[in-house]
């Protein structure tokens, strides 16, 4: 495991000098089958593949779960060990942000201000810091981030084509739970009956994608479903549920173009975000 960013960057530098690709997994650690399934992704496409563990304190609220966000680096190195991660770069702050150097803060813009970056001001501010940073420890390589985080995979996509930057960004599928929940390292602050309620989140995406699929266009109507499950759900409490245009991450009022449904919820003890991408509508049958 390597704390020096020097360190870090001699390290994928070697990978590239001797001719292989790099691939860059950024997690805050607490890995879980979603972290999983990007590391093993990573190592089946690239010749050398990193982890970076850092636990970001700049996309946390002054009232959200920082300190009660869970930290395990033990049980991360065994994991990154077990599925033959060839470097793990576990900053320490001052690494990540060296104090005195300016370091660049790229502007979200105003999709950083909707959704996720409404309930938590700032966030993706400090999310494109890090990630940032993350990109220019590393050097050139392919970054692997989970569609679990959509807007944010979208603001980090923008920032890299804004500021050619030299890296890849490639999307991953969402790992689910057998119950459809998301695998989530918030979810380890979850008691069993909240976790058992969790699950309304993915039941709300499948409603709304089963009315897509059925043909209806009217993102209302699938916003209203989600709302009522999301609302009849003893536990939770309904933070926002929407449906984007993929391509420009705008909320849109009829469904024409590929797009995703998004919710976000409350529990006692954390608060979870989904997403599902929208099935086109099936063709009517002859004769239906
Ligand atoms: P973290 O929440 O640890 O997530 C690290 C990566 O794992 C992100 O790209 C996230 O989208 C992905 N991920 C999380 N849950 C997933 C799931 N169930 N299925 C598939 N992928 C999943 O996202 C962050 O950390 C931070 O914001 C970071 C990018 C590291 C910047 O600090």
């Amino acid at each position: 495991m390597i704390r020096d960013a020097a360190e870090f960057r001699a390290a994928a530098d070697d990978r590239r000098e001797a001719g292989g690709t790099a691939a860059l997994v950024p997690t805050m650690g607490a890995l879980h089958e979603g972290h999983v399934s990007l590391i093993r992704r990573a190592r089946a496409e690239h010749a050398w593949c990193a982890v970076s563990i850092f636990v970001n304190p700049l996309q946390f609220g002054p009232d959200e779960d920082l300190g009660r966000y869970p930290r395990d680096e033990p049980a991360d190195l065994a994991v990154c060990e077990r599925l033959g991660v060839d470097a793990v770069w576990a900053p320490t702050a001052q690494e990540m942000y060296p104090p005195g150097v300016l370091l660049p803060s790229p502007e979200p813009g105003p999709i950083g201000d909707v959704l996720e970056g409404a309930s938590r001001p700032g966030h993706f501010r400090g999310v494109l810091k890090a990630v940032h940073r993350l990109f220019d420890a590393c050097g050139p390589c392919t970054a692997y981030f989970g569609e679990k985080d959509a807007q944010q995979l979208f603001l980090v996509r923008r920032m890299v084509s804004e500021e050619r930057l030299p890296v890849t960004v490639v999307g991953s599928p969402t790992v689910r739970e057998p119950g459809g929940l998301a695998c989530s390292s918030r979810n380890a602050q979850l008691s069993a009956k909240e976790r058992e309620q969790a699950a309304c989140l993915f039941l709300a995406l499948t409603e709304a994608a089963e009315l897509a699929r059925g043909g209806e266009r009217d993102a209302a109507v699938l916003v209203a479903a989600m709302a009522r499950e999301i609302g009849a759900t003893a536990l939770a409490h309904l933070d926002y549920a929407t449906v984007v245009a993929d391509d420009t991450f705008e909320e849109i009022r009829a469904i024409d173009r590929p797009a995703r449904a998004l919710v976000a919820a409350r529990f006692p003890s954390a608060r979870l975000i989904d997403n599902l991408r929208l099935p086109s509508a099936k063709p009517a049958t002859a004769g239906s």
